[in-house]
């Protein structure tokens, strides 16, 4: 690995410790709030895929006291949330039905976010194929959860098939986009799905 992407790694892993997330994953999230500002004041959030919590400790402080955030994931989150905003984990597989029933009694969302990954085989193919199952859910159930004018963000391994994501995507929300924030190692194959404005037909709001 080259020297400054060595520089660039310590550099947001040392500044995620300094601030108290668990993972440097926080700042590809703050990047994209920065260019899209997903997040707005008073926001109901779920959050799939959310341990170690670095994404929904984000949402809860930049929510600053008011809205909710809803973290799904296999494993615990390993963060304590400030009282504030409400937040609710869920721990389960986003594909299991009694996830998506829960899911659905505590919505509709205003964004839907999804950082799941899977556990990496060292093949790109089969990574690339279990991602992309992975965000193909995320976006069945951003589709299903979302208000109108909603918005998503869902991460994906390019493997050539994300594109048919991005063109369903398209279909509905106002705006779509693939999105690398500059914190994504350069290395990784990660990219993420945008959709901004959910459009009429999306989950009423309660
Ligand atoms: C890269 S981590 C997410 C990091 C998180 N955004 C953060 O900032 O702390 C990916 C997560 O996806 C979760 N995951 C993978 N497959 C899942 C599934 N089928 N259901 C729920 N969570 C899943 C993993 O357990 C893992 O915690």
């Amino acid at each position: 690995m080259p020297a400054h992407m060595r520089r660039t790694e310590d550099h947001y892993s040392r500044r995620a410790r300094e601030q108290g997330f668990p993972a440097r994953s926080v700042f590809k999230l703050q990047q994209m709030q920065e260019r899209f500002r997903l997040i707005r004041p008073g926001a109901r959030i779920l959050d799939l895929g959310a341990a170690p919590g670095s994404w929904s400790r984000y949402c809860l402080q930049t929510l600053a006291g008011r809205g909710l955030v809803v973290a799904v994931d296999l494993n615990e989150p390993s963060f304590q949330p400030t009282p504030g905003a409400e937040f609710r984990f869920l721990r389960g597989d986003l594909f299991a039905a009694e996830v998506q029933a829960r899911l659905a009694e505590w919505g509709p969302y205003d964004l839907v976010l999804s950082d799941a990954a899977p556990h990496t085989s060292g093949s790109h193919l089969v990574d690339a194929q279990a991602s992309l199952e992975l965000a193909g859910r995320a976006l069945e159930l951003a589709l299903l959860l979302l208000k109108p004018g909603g918005g998503t963000a869902i991460k994906v391994f390019q493997g050539g098939e994300e594109g048919t994501l991005l063109a369903r995507l398209r279909e509905g929300f106002t705006r779509a986009r693939a999105f690398k924030p500059e914190a994504s190692r350069s290395e990784s194959r990660e990219v993420y799905l945008l959709g901004l404005g959910r459009s009429p037909g999306g989950a009423k709001s309660g």
